[in-house]
């Protein structure tokens, strides 16, 4: 099956009530984890690349893997842009196959999200391209700012209205209290916003940095209009956990497929968790 486009697939959501969950791909094996767990969970799934890892793996690489991914399953996948920062760069991958991207103008100016973002749509729409945008800053856990700090980059719910109104696009990462990579303490979502956000705002919410944020949290955002969850962290976490132990316990190990292979049964197990908790097992 080719790439489906990410709206198709939470608009499917949207009426069912669960999220879809996009995992982040660097490599062949975690490739295979996505749409081996997805398949495993007859669930719809949304494979995302990062610039990192269009840099580390190559674009060509990276749609040519997830293709033949995707064609080895019955369950619809996705190809998506994960936090795409440059025009040119989302045309590329376009150009390459994928059929979603994110245009990410989260630290620009309003006006000026509000114009790239504008302009990825008017791009994009026409070729079937579904388009992702982020308003508020949701950071890194490194990023060494105070919680009140990270409050003033909270997405506001008035401005979330009006960005969607200008821009027309698909689907809205916000930032509620979620930050990318592992956690210090435990994150707290600020749930009130979310509902004022998701009131204004009539299309799918995308939760970034999801890893490590406890399922209730996870399971109650979903209640109140979250479509689309992305994990990253905790498939880096499974996959070199896994890796380090066979590492650890044969030091003389040099067979990648012994390294590599439990990795991805581990990266495999991980999302399917997630999958589950979602609720779009059994959903494809
Ligand atoms: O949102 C960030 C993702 O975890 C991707 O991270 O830029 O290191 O590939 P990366
Ligand atoms: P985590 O790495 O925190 O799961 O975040 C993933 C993400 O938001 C990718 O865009
Ligand atoms: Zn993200």
């Amino acid at each position: 099956m080719s790439f489906v486009p990410v709206e198709d697939l939470l608009k499917d959501a949207e009426a069912g009530g669960y999220a879809v969950g996009a995992f982040n791909c660097n490599n062949m094996e975690i490739v295979q984890a996505i749409v081996r767990a997805a398949e495993a969970e007859n669930a719809p799934v949304i494979m995302q690349a990062s610039q990192g890892a269009i840099k580390y793996a190559g674009i060509g690489f990276i749609v040519a893997m997830a293709r033949e991914a995707a064609a080895s399953v019955k369950v619809p996948v996705a190809l998506h842009l994960d936090h795409g920062t440059g025009f040119e760069q989302i045309m590329w991958c376009i150009r390459a196959g994928f059929s979603s991207v994110m245009i990410d103008g989260s630290k620009m100016p309003l006006e000026e999200n509000i114009a790239i973002t504008r302009r990825v749509v008017e791009c994009a729409y026409p070729l079937g391209i579904s388009v992702e945008a982020e308003l508020g800053r949701i950071g890194g856990t490194e990023d060494d700012i105070s919680v009140s700090d990270r409050e003033a980059m909270f997405t506001d719910p008035e401005e979330a209205r009006y960005f969607v109104e200008k821009t027309g696009v698909g689907s809205l990462a916000v930032a509620i209290g979620t930050a990318h990579g592992r956690y210090k303490g435990e994150p707290r979502l600020d749930f009130d916003r979310l509902e004022k956000i998701r009131s204004l705002v009539k299309i799918p919410i995308v939760l970034h940095g999801s890893s490590g944020v406890p399922d209730e949290a996870i399971k109650e955002a979903i209640r109140l209009g979250v479509r689309k969850v992305n994990i990253d962290t905790n498939i880096r976490e499974a996959f070199v956990d896994a890796a380090r132990k066979v590492v650890g316990e044969n030091p003389n190990e040099i067979d990648p497929r012994k390294v590599l292979g439990p990795a991805r049964d581990a990266a495999t197990e991980i999302i399917r968790e997630k999958i589950r908790l979602f609720g779009s097992s059994g959903k494809a």
